[in-house]
């Protein structure tokens, strides 16, 4: 499977990524996954390499302006710098999802939504044992 940036030229050549797993480690089959590491780091597959990857950092997405039509984002550093290369990176119509643990102490959905204007859904799930808000932002509806 190739990796970084030559999997981007092959794969993505002058067309829209579906899908983008932002600090993804492989859970989606179809979606490109931007990691700075190469290997997976939880579960029983840590130390295997991640599939479809980006090599990259939420906070300089290297990918152009306009050009990811779904974004998700779990369990993942939610920088200020990288909420605004999610926004940069996102298609007009396009739907991103975040899913975070949520507490009085941290909130980080707060700033993605300040810094994201859509159409907002907020919900509670369970995700690998963990309870997560679920924020969905859908671009060009709100
Ligand atoms: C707690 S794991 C979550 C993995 C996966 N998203 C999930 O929920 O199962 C955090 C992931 O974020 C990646 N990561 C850390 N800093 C990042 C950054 N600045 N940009 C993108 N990914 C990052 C880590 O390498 C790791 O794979």
């Amino acid at each position: 499977m190739p990796t970084g940036d030559s999997f981007v030229r092959d794969r993505c050549r002058g067309d829209m990524i579906a899908l983008l797993d932002v600090g993804g480690e492989g859970r989606y089959a179809t979606a490109m996954n931007l990691n700075p590491s190469a290997e997976k780091t939880l579960g029983p597959d840590k130390g295997r390499p991640i599939p479809n990857r980006i090599d990259g950092r939420a906070e300089d997405i290297p990918l152009p302006d306009s050009s990811v039509k779904a974004i998700v984002v779990e369990r993942t550093p939610l920088r200020n710098e990288a909420i605004d290369e999610l926004a940069r990176v996102a298609t007009n119509d396009a739907t991103l999802v975040f899913r975070h643990p949520v507490d009085e102490h941290s909130d980080p959905h707060a700033r993605v939504v300040e810094q994201i204007n859509g159409e907002v859904e907020i919900g509670q799930l369970e995700f690998d044992g963990q309870m997560v808000q679920q924020l969905t932002i859908r671009l060009g509806a709100g």
